[in-house]
Protein backbone atom coordinates (compact mmCIF):
# COMPACT_ATOMS: atom_id res chain seq x y z
CA UNK A 1 0.00 0.00 0.00
CA UNK A 2 2.82 2.28 0.87
CA UNK A 3 4.34 1.71 -2.71
CA UNK A 4 1.01 2.59 -3.85
CA UNK A 5 0.78 5.83 -2.66
CA UNK A 6 4.04 6.70 -3.14
CA UNK A 7 4.13 5.58 -6.59
CA UNK A 8 0.98 6.72 -7.98
CA UNK A 9 1.14 10.39 -6.46
CA UNK A 10 4.49 11.43 -7.04
CA UNK A 11 5.82 9.95 -10.21
CA UNK A 12 9.41 9.67 -10.23
CA UNK A 13 12.07 12.29 -12.39
CA UNK A 14 15.06 11.30 -12.42
CA UNK A 15 14.97 10.85 -16.16
CA UNK A 16 15.40 15.09 -16.13
CA UNK A 17 18.34 14.42 -13.48
CA UNK A 18 20.47 12.05 -14.38
CA UNK A 19 21.38 13.56 -18.17
CA UNK A 20 23.64 15.67 -16.20
CA UNK A 21 26.04 12.84 -15.13
CA UNK A 22 27.55 10.18 -15.39
CA UNK A 23 29.05 9.89 -12.07
CA UNK A 24 32.90 7.66 -12.59
CA UNK A 25 33.13 7.14 -9.10
CA UNK A 26 30.20 5.06 -8.00
CA UNK A 27 29.58 3.98 -4.01
CA UNK A 28 27.05 1.00 -3.53
CA UNK A 29 26.20 0.88 -0.23
CA UNK A 30 25.55 -3.43 0.71
CA UNK A 31 23.07 -4.54 3.38
CA UNK A 32 24.45 -6.39 5.96
CA UNK A 33 22.28 -9.41 7.60
CA UNK A 34 22.27 -10.69 10.63
CA UNK A 35 23.55 -14.27 11.04
CA UNK A 36 22.34 -17.38 13.42
CA UNK A 37 25.24 -16.66 16.51
CA UNK A 38 23.99 -12.97 18.31
CA UNK A 39 25.13 -10.17 17.18
CA UNK A 40 26.88 -11.98 14.11
CA UNK A 41 26.16 -10.49 10.83
CA UNK A 42 27.76 -10.78 7.80
CA UNK A 43 28.02 -10.12 3.79
CA UNK A 44 29.39 -12.78 1.46
CA UNK A 45 32.72 -11.57 -0.04
CA UNK A 46 31.13 -12.81 -3.55
CA UNK A 47 28.29 -9.43 -3.36
CA UNK A 48 31.61 -7.22 -2.57
CA UNK A 49 33.75 -8.39 -6.07
CA UNK A 50 30.43 -8.47 -8.15
CA UNK A 51 29.98 -4.74 -7.64
CA UNK A 52 34.07 -3.75 -7.45
CA UNK A 53 34.36 -5.98 -10.24
CA UNK A 54 31.63 -3.34 -12.26
CA UNK A 55 33.50 -0.58 -11.12
CA UNK A 56 32.29 0.52 -8.29
CA UNK A 57 33.43 0.63 -4.70
CA UNK A 58 31.14 -0.89 -1.51
CA UNK A 59 30.66 0.35 1.54
CA UNK A 60 28.21 -1.92 4.14
CA UNK A 61 25.32 -0.96 5.26
CA UNK A 62 24.98 -1.79 9.08
CA UNK A 63 21.46 -3.14 10.21
CA UNK A 64 20.12 -1.94 13.77
CA UNK A 65 21.05 1.57 13.39
CA UNK A 66 19.00 4.64 14.23
CA UNK A 67 17.27 6.70 11.54
CA UNK A 68 19.69 9.25 11.44
CA UNK A 69 22.46 6.88 10.40
CA UNK A 70 20.78 5.49 7.99
CA UNK A 71 19.35 9.24 6.58
CA UNK A 72 23.01 10.15 6.59
CA UNK A 73 24.83 7.72 4.67
CA UNK A 74 21.60 7.25 2.04
CA UNK A 75 22.21 10.08 0.33
CA UNK A 76 26.12 9.32 0.06
CA UNK A 77 25.56 6.69 -2.11
CA UNK A 78 24.80 5.52 -5.41
CA UNK A 79 22.62 2.83 -4.85
CA UNK A 80 22.26 -0.38 -3.00
CA UNK A 81 22.29 -3.82 -3.00
CA UNK A 82 20.07 -6.39 -0.95
CA UNK A 83 21.95 -9.36 -1.01
CA UNK A 84 20.46 -12.92 -1.02
CA UNK A 85 20.63 -14.60 2.53
CA UNK A 86 17.85 -16.79 4.65
CA UNK A 87 16.46 -13.75 6.93
CA UNK A 88 12.65 -13.00 7.38
CA UNK A 89 11.71 -10.33 4.41
CA UNK A 90 9.32 -8.75 7.15
CA UNK A 91 10.54 -8.41 10.42
CA UNK A 92 14.70 -9.13 10.79
CA UNK A 93 16.90 -6.47 10.80
CA UNK A 94 17.96 -6.75 7.51
CA UNK A 95 14.17 -6.29 6.50
CA UNK A 96 13.66 -3.43 8.46
CA UNK A 97 16.97 -1.38 7.46
CA UNK A 98 15.44 -2.70 3.90
CA UNK A 99 12.68 -0.79 4.55
CA UNK A 100 13.91 2.42 5.25
CA UNK A 101 16.40 1.90 2.27
CA UNK A 102 13.24 1.44 0.40
CA UNK A 103 11.26 4.59 1.15
CA UNK A 104 14.34 6.74 0.92
CA UNK A 105 15.05 5.25 -2.87
CA UNK A 106 11.37 5.89 -3.43
CA UNK A 107 11.61 9.86 -2.18
CA UNK A 108 14.81 10.91 -3.68
CA UNK A 109 13.92 9.45 -6.94
CA UNK A 110 10.88 11.69 -6.90
CA UNK A 111 12.81 14.49 -5.89
CA UNK A 112 14.89 13.75 -9.38
CA UNK A 113 17.66 11.93 -7.87
CA UNK A 114 18.74 8.68 -9.47
CA UNK A 115 19.24 6.11 -6.63
CA UNK A 116 18.94 2.44 -8.16
CA UNK A 117 18.18 -0.72 -5.97
CA UNK A 118 19.27 -4.23 -6.52
CA UNK A 119 17.82 -7.21 -4.90
CA UNK A 120 19.23 -10.41 -5.63
CA UNK A 121 17.19 -13.88 -3.75
CA UNK A 122 16.33 -12.69 -0.95
CA UNK A 123 17.00 -9.56 -1.62
CA UNK A 124 13.92 -9.99 -4.73
CA UNK A 125 11.78 -11.66 -1.99
CA UNK A 126 11.78 -8.77 0.46
CA UNK A 127 11.17 -6.13 -2.87
CA UNK A 128 7.99 -8.42 -3.56
CA UNK A 129 6.74 -7.65 -0.26
CA UNK A 130 7.96 -4.16 0.50
CA UNK A 131 5.99 -3.58 -2.80
CA UNK A 132 2.72 -4.18 -1.68
CA UNK A 133 3.48 -4.66 1.81
CA UNK A 134 2.10 -8.10 2.20
CA UNK A 135 4.50 -11.36 1.81
CA UNK A 136 2.76 -13.52 -1.22
CA UNK A 137 5.49 -15.81 -1.32
CA UNK A 138 4.70 -19.60 -2.12
CA UNK A 139 7.43 -22.61 -0.62
CA UNK A 140 8.99 -24.38 -3.81
CA UNK A 141 11.48 -26.12 -5.02
CA UNK A 142 14.57 -24.57 -6.43
CA UNK A 143 17.82 -25.26 -4.33
CA UNK A 144 20.95 -25.77 -6.41
CA UNK A 145 19.28 -25.47 -9.59
CA UNK A 146 21.10 -23.63 -12.55
CA UNK A 147 17.99 -22.39 -15.51
CA UNK A 148 17.72 -20.59 -18.41
CA UNK A 149 15.63 -17.56 -18.25
CA UNK A 150 12.39 -17.89 -20.00
CA UNK A 151 11.73 -14.02 -21.28
CA UNK A 152 8.53 -12.62 -20.98
CA UNK A 153 6.64 -10.27 -23.33
CA UNK A 154 8.08 -7.78 -21.05
CA UNK A 155 11.50 -8.38 -21.36
CA UNK A 156 12.08 -6.57 -24.78
CA UNK A 157 11.34 -3.40 -23.99
CA UNK A 158 12.52 -3.16 -20.28
CA UNK A 159 15.91 -1.47 -19.30
CA UNK A 160 17.55 -4.63 -17.94
CA UNK A 161 17.03 -6.68 -21.10
CA UNK A 162 16.04 -4.71 -23.66
CA UNK A 163 19.75 -4.36 -25.64
CA UNK A 164 20.69 -7.68 -24.98
CA UNK A 165 22.59 -8.61 -27.95
CA UNK A 166 22.44 -11.96 -29.67
CA UNK A 167 25.31 -13.67 -27.78
CA UNK A 168 24.37 -12.76 -24.28
CA UNK A 169 20.96 -13.60 -24.95
CA UNK A 170 21.69 -17.00 -25.95
CA UNK A 171 23.37 -17.84 -22.96
CA UNK A 172 20.83 -16.46 -20.80
CA UNK A 173 18.21 -17.97 -22.37
CA UNK A 174 19.55 -21.56 -23.55
CA UNK A 175 21.96 -22.30 -21.27
CA UNK A 176 21.32 -22.98 -17.35
CA UNK A 177 23.37 -19.83 -16.54
CA UNK A 178 21.39 -18.41 -13.09
CA UNK A 179 21.98 -20.40 -10.28
CA UNK A 180 19.11 -20.92 -8.37
CA UNK A 181 19.32 -21.60 -4.16
CA UNK A 182 15.41 -20.88 -2.83
CA UNK A 183 12.92 -22.14 -1.46
CA UNK A 184 10.04 -19.06 -1.88
CA UNK A 185 8.97 -18.68 -5.45
CA UNK A 186 6.54 -15.46 -6.14
CA UNK A 187 3.93 -16.96 -9.30
CA UNK A 188 2.55 -15.48 -11.87
CA UNK A 189 -0.71 -15.82 -10.21
CA UNK A 190 0.23 -13.38 -6.88
CA UNK A 191 2.26 -11.15 -8.54
CA UNK A 192 -1.02 -10.11 -10.78
CA UNK A 193 -3.57 -10.86 -7.90
CA UNK A 194 -1.82 -8.88 -4.88
CA UNK A 195 -1.00 -5.97 -7.28
CA UNK A 196 2.82 -6.30 -7.56
CA UNK A 197 2.12 -5.98 -11.27
CA UNK A 198 0.94 -2.22 -10.59
CA UNK A 199 4.69 -1.53 -9.76
CA UNK A 200 7.07 -3.90 -11.59
CA UNK A 201 7.22 -5.87 -14.78
CA UNK A 202 7.54 -9.27 -14.80
CA UNK A 203 11.16 -9.89 -17.16
CA UNK A 204 11.59 -13.58 -16.84
CA UNK A 205 10.38 -17.00 -16.01
CA UNK A 206 11.46 -20.24 -14.44
CA UNK A 207 10.09 -23.36 -13.58
CA UNK A 208 11.09 -25.12 -9.84
CA UNK A 209 12.75 -28.38 -9.85
CA UNK A 210 8.68 -29.75 -9.49
CA UNK A 211 7.69 -27.43 -12.23
CA UNK A 212 6.64 -24.53 -10.58
CA UNK A 213 7.00 -21.58 -12.43
CA UNK A 214 8.04 -18.29 -11.16
CA UNK A 215 8.85 -14.65 -11.93
CA UNK A 216 12.92 -15.06 -12.24
CA UNK A 217 13.59 -11.07 -12.96
CA UNK A 218 11.65 -8.22 -12.55
CA UNK A 219 11.94 -4.06 -12.70
CA UNK A 220 10.00 -1.66 -11.53
CA UNK A 221 7.96 0.38 -14.05
CA UNK A 222 8.93 3.70 -12.67
CA UNK A 223 12.04 3.14 -10.68
CA UNK A 224 15.52 2.43 -11.11
CA UNK A 225 14.50 -1.16 -8.69
CA UNK A 226 15.63 -4.63 -9.87
CA UNK A 227 15.48 -7.85 -8.41
CA UNK A 228 16.70 -11.27 -9.57
CA UNK A 229 15.63 -14.41 -7.87
CA UNK A 230 19.28 -16.23 -9.05
CA UNK A 231 22.63 -15.64 -8.22
CA UNK A 232 24.69 -13.81 -10.88
CA UNK A 233 27.63 -13.43 -8.41
CA UNK A 234 27.63 -17.31 -7.48
CA UNK A 235 28.80 -17.80 -11.12
CA UNK A 236 31.95 -15.95 -11.15
CA UNK A 237 32.96 -15.73 -7.17
CA UNK A 238 31.42 -19.28 -5.73
CA UNK A 239 33.23 -22.31 -5.43
CA UNK A 240 32.05 -24.34 -2.61
CA UNK A 241 30.88 -28.08 -4.54
CA UNK A 242 29.29 -29.72 -1.70
CA UNK A 243 26.39 -31.81 -1.52
CA UNK A 244 23.21 -29.73 -2.30
CA UNK A 245 25.69 -26.65 -3.94
CA UNK A 246 26.91 -28.56 -6.42
CA UNK A 247 25.25 -26.40 -9.21
CA UNK A 248 26.81 -23.35 -9.89
CA UNK A 249 27.27 -22.86 -13.51
CA UNK A 250 31.17 -21.37 -14.35
CA UNK A 251 31.19 -21.51 -18.09
CA UNK A 252 32.04 -18.53 -20.02
CA UNK A 253 28.41 -18.14 -20.85
CA UNK A 254 27.79 -18.22 -17.04
CA UNK A 255 30.42 -15.34 -15.98
CA UNK A 256 29.33 -13.11 -19.21
CA UNK A 257 25.45 -13.46 -17.96
CA UNK A 258 27.18 -12.65 -14.34
CA UNK A 259 28.91 -9.64 -15.73
CA UNK A 260 26.21 -8.68 -17.65
CA UNK A 261 24.01 -8.22 -14.85
CA UNK A 262 26.76 -6.67 -12.50
CA UNK A 263 27.66 -3.91 -15.06
CA UNK A 264 23.98 -2.81 -15.85
CA UNK A 265 23.40 -2.00 -11.93
CA UNK A 266 26.44 -0.17 -11.90
CA UNK A 267 25.85 2.05 -15.09
CA UNK A 268 22.37 3.05 -13.62
CA UNK A 269 24.84 4.00 -10.20
CA UNK A 270 26.14 6.35 -12.53
CA UNK A 271 23.27 7.99 -12.95
CA UNK A 272 23.36 8.82 -9.43
CA UNK A 273 25.13 12.09 -8.28
CA UNK A 274 25.18 11.36 -4.94
CA UNK A 275 29.04 11.88 -3.46
CA UNK A 276 30.42 10.81 -0.10
CA UNK A 277 33.05 12.50 1.24
CA UNK A 278 36.37 11.24 1.93
CA UNK A 279 36.82 11.18 5.38
CA UNK A 280 33.58 9.55 5.49
CA UNK A 281 34.11 7.00 3.17
CA UNK A 282 37.45 6.02 4.66
CA UNK A 283 35.82 5.40 7.94
CA UNK A 284 32.22 3.86 6.17
CA UNK A 285 34.13 1.82 3.65
CA UNK A 286 34.47 -1.73 2.92
CA UNK A 287 38.66 -1.59 2.92
CA UNK A 288 37.99 -1.24 6.92
CA UNK A 289 37.25 -4.70 6.98
CA UNK A 290 38.91 -8.37 6.72
CA UNK A 291 37.11 -11.13 4.53
CA UNK A 292 37.75 -14.60 6.12
CA UNK A 293 38.32 -17.61 4.54
CA UNK A 294 35.11 -19.25 5.17
CA UNK A 295 35.07 -22.28 2.03
CA UNK A 296 35.52 -24.79 4.13
CA UNK A 297 32.12 -24.49 6.73
CA UNK A 298 29.93 -22.36 4.34
CA UNK A 299 28.62 -22.03 1.00
CA UNK A 300 30.72 -19.06 0.48
CA UNK A 301 34.23 -18.85 -0.65
CA UNK A 302 34.65 -15.55 1.45
CA UNK A 303 32.81 -13.82 4.00
CA UNK A 304 32.70 -10.12 5.78
CA UNK A 305 31.53 -10.71 9.53
CA UNK A 306 30.53 -7.68 11.64
CA UNK A 307 29.20 -7.36 15.24
CA UNK A 308 25.92 -5.93 15.21
C1 LIG B 1 23.99 -7.88 21.49
O1 LIG B 1 23.89 -6.47 21.38
C2 LIG B 1 23.00 -5.90 22.29
C3 LIG B 1 22.87 -4.43 21.97
O2 LIG B 1 24.06 -3.88 21.55
C4 LIG B 1 23.52 -6.15 23.72
O3 LIG B 1 22.62 -5.59 24.65
C5 LIG B 1 23.64 -7.64 23.94
O4 LIG B 1 24.22 -7.90 25.18
C6 LIG B 1 24.50 -8.29 22.85
N1 LIG B 1 24.47 -9.73 23.00
C7 LIG B 1 25.55 -10.49 22.87
C8 LIG B 1 25.34 -11.96 23.07
O5 LIG B 1 26.64 -10.04 22.63
C1 LIG C 1 -0.15 -16.73 -2.82
O1 LIG C 1 0.15 -16.03 -1.62
C2 LIG C 1 -0.29 -16.69 -0.44
C3 LIG C 1 0.04 -15.78 0.73
O2 LIG C 1 -0.75 -14.63 0.69
C4 LIG C 1 0.42 -18.00 -0.33
O3 LIG C 1 -0.02 -18.66 0.84
C5 LIG C 1 0.12 -18.84 -1.53
O4 LIG C 1 0.85 -20.05 -1.46
C6 LIG C 1 0.47 -18.10 -2.80
N1 LIG C 1 0.00 -18.84 -3.92
C7 LIG C 1 0.64 -18.93 -5.07
C8 LIG C 1 0.01 -19.78 -6.12
O5 LIG C 1 1.69 -18.33 -5.29
C1 LIG D 1 20.08 -27.69 -17.61
O1 LIG D 1 19.94 -28.48 -16.46
C2 LIG D 1 18.93 -29.48 -16.56
C3 LIG D 1 18.85 -30.19 -15.25
O2 LIG D 1 18.44 -29.31 -14.24
C4 LIG D 1 19.25 -30.46 -17.68
O3 LIG D 1 18.21 -31.37 -17.81
C5 LIG D 1 19.41 -29.66 -18.97
O4 LIG D 1 19.83 -30.54 -19.99
C6 LIG D 1 20.42 -28.55 -18.81
N1 LIG D 1 20.39 -27.73 -20.01
C7 LIG D 1 21.50 -27.37 -20.64
C8 LIG D 1 21.29 -26.56 -21.88
O5 LIG D 1 22.61 -27.65 -20.24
Amino acid sequence: MRFLILVLTVPAVYCVEWTRVPNDWPVIGVLIQEFGPPNISYIPSSYVKFVEAAGARVVPIHINRDGAYYQKILPQLNGVLFPGGSVGIENSGYAIAGRVIFEYALRANQRGEYFPLWGTCNGFEMLSFLAIDENVLTPCNAMNDPRPLKLTPYAKTSRLFGGLESDLLSHLTKENTTANFHEYCLTMTNFTKYGISQYYDPLSTNHDIDGLEYISSMEAKHYPFYAVQFHPEKNVFEWVNREGHSNIPHTEGAIEVAQFFARFFIDEARKSNHRMPSDIFERESIYNFQAEYTGHKSVFMQTYFFNE
